[in-house]
């Protein structure tokens, strides 16, 4: 068993499991639980801490899982109760701590709740457990307001007696009435059914969606509104100072991560507060593009709003709802502001995934927790070319294909080339339930796991130097004076990284041995779109942080060589003027 007595969840490498797309054990095309676990293994050696589990409840598959039946049942497809109990030992004897993801805003409309709900009366007491409503219009034919599903369409469906109930999602979604005590109760008791599992923390999905202005109000769509009707309103933080007491009722460290999309860090913040959510995933930076001063801001604004609650950062850069980074990095925009799924045909894929390895470096030696989706320790692109017969998610159904949805984040991955499916599913298998590109052949894993210089090395080399380094666990980290278009700083007193988001070669500080690089170096320079860690001399003593500066390349001696698993430590010049101040 892991012990579990440090906070883990400060600083923590959590893998994403996608569990229909990761591997699939009994050869129906579907990822499961007996795929996950005989690849553990390959979890445990690329380094990762925690895993995060998308759920894996019964569920009728509308959206993909996030429309849960049954909490306490696993879903046939991925298999059984019994089955998870076993995998969570089993990650927790490799070292590694498990999440599972819970849903509250709202259940799958099979739900026993629903049904029961929907056979009932208006305003009888299984209708208060979701947002029924009678319409507007003289036969209440008119939904109850304007609201719009973020999936698409209008956010209300009617039932056979007339009355409307609410999805912020798709229909098969309703929202849950958290305002109703019978809601927070059976929610707290899922949460302990996970817990006395052995989970080690629980994903919130949509966590700042749950409550809702009871008058339903509209609003103008063209501007985000303040307050708004169901994002953020205050009475969720109740909600998550029940959740809170429940996790810390266990001796042990159980964890709570919000996925909080929210614009204003303040805001933001407060879902994490002592009594409140652990962590939450940091979406202002997964929606940065590869732009030094933007993501200098965005990290300074980060660290700043978690100060401010003692709460540690996330860094994140895709999950199983946006364009894989390795895609967006190779569009001429590489912002989310662009639209966080678009088609457009411009994509360098190879800088795109050059620029992914200075950014895996990034964010592993920023502060706090980082998280990594399944698939991108192997570089994989977004697949965009998914025959529209082919295509699963509501979005690109429900908004008629005008937004591409999240198929092409989801393809099942690439393991080997034992089978046609890339060793996804055993021979003989049913196909892949998203069909794979062919030109996924070559990023398979196995391969990759033969090349030194694969993508799925560098994670690895990078993972383990973190999980070493003590200076990226504890150390604040401080700002190296250097070109705009350079992130540089340390962290501790002798480590350093350095990204190069600019079009020229940038000179290395000329006493760093590097440990990692994402690219191979030469001539003391750090080339375009590259990363590095170096080990650095300590610091002088009352150097000025931030105050440093990158010595230029002249007379400096060649970096030694790049990317290796774990750290190449070079003797550092004694007399090297790096870490001097400025
Ligand atoms: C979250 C999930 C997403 C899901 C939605 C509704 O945003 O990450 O996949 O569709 O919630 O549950
Ligand atoms: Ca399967």
């Amino acid at each position: 068993m892991t012990p579990r007595t440090t906070d883990w969840w400060r600083h923590a490498a959590i893998y994403q499991v996608y569990p229909r797309s990761f591997a699939d054990g009994n050869g129906d095309g579907i990822g499961d639980l007996a795929g996950v676990r005989s690849r553990l293994d390959y979890l445990r050696r690329l380094g990762i801490e925690a895993v995060w589990f998308s759920p894996w409840y019964l569920s009728p598959m509308a959206d993909a899982g996030y429309d849960v039946t049954d909490f306490r049942q696993i879903d046939p497809r991925f298999g059984t109760l019994a089955e998870a109990e076993k995998l969570i030992d089993e990650a927790h004897q490799y070292g590694i701590r498990v999440i599972v993801d819970i849903v509250p805003n709202h259940v799958s409309d099979e739900h026993a709740w629903f049904t029961a709900a929907r056979n009932a009366a208006p305003g009888s007491p299984e209708r208060d457990l979701f947002w029924f409503r009678d319409g507007r219009g003289e036969q209440g034919e008119l939904p109850p307001n304007e609201w719009q599903s973020i999936f698409g369409g209008p956010a209300w469906t009617r039932v056979p007696d007339g009355q409307w109930y609410l999805h912020l999602f798709a229909p098969e979604q309703p929202d849950l009435n958290w305002r109703n005590p019978l809601v927070r109760d059976e929610y707290e008791d899922v949460l302990r059914f996970w817990f006395d599992r052995g989970v080690d923390g629980i994903r919130v999905d949509s966590a700042a969606m749950c409550s809702k202005d009871p008058a339903l109000p509209d609003y103008d769509h063209t501007v985000f509104p303040d307050p708004h009707p169901y994002v953020d309103l205050d009475e969720n933080h109740d909600i998550y100072r029940g959740w809170r007491a429940v996790a810390d009722s266990y001796p042990d460290q159980r964890a709570l991560i919000g996925e909080v999309w929210l614009a204003d860090p303040a805001r933001f913040a407060r879902y994490l507060r002592a009594d409140e959510l652990h962590t939450a995933f940091n979406f202002d930076f997964l929606g940065c593009g590869w732009d030094a001063p933007a993501l200098r801001v965005c990290i300074d604004r980060t660290l700043a709003a978690h100060t401010e609650v003692e709460a540690p950062s996330t860094w994140v850069l895709s999950n199983h709802d946006v364009t894989r980074h390795v895609t967006r990095y190779g569009r001429p925009d590489t912002s989310t502001a662009a639209g966080i799924r678009q088609y457009n045909p411009v994509v360098d894929e190879d800088l795109g995934r050059r620029r992914a390895r200075a950014a895996a470096l990034l964010t592993m030696a920023l502060p706090g927790a980082v998280y990594i989706y399944q698939g991108e320790e192997l570089g994989l692109p977004e697949v965009e070319d998914i025959p529209a017969d082919r295509r699963d998610d509501p979005i690109y159904h429900r908004t008629q294909g005008r937004d591409p949805g999240r198929d092409g984040c989801r393809v099942p991955l690439p393991w080997d080339e034992s089978t046609e499916s890339y060793g996804f599913s055993p021979a003989g298998a049913e196909r892949p339930w998203l069909p794979q590109p062919t030109s996924w052949a070559r990023l398979n894993a196995a391969a990759q796991e033969s090349d030194p210089t694969s993508v799925l090395r560098l994670y690895r080399s990078a993972l383990a130097l973190r999980a070493t380094e003590s200076a990226l666990r504890d150390s604040p980290m401080n700002w190296l004076d250097a070109p705009e278009e350079v992130l540089a700083f340390t962290r501790g007193d002798d480590f350093t990284c350095m990204i190069n988001l600019s079009g020229a070669a940038m000179p290395l500080p000329r006493d760093g041995a590097v440990l990692v690089s994402s690219q191979p170096l030469s001539d003391g320079l750090l080339p375009p779109d590259t990363g590095v860690w170096l080990r650095t001399v300590r610091a002088v003593p009352g150097a000025v942080p931030g105050r440093r500066v990158l010595m230029p390349a002249a007379d400096r001696a060649p970096a030694p060589g790049n990317v290796g698993e774990g750290a190449r430590r070079a003797a550092v010049p004694a007399n090297s003027p790096v870490g001097g101040a400025g």
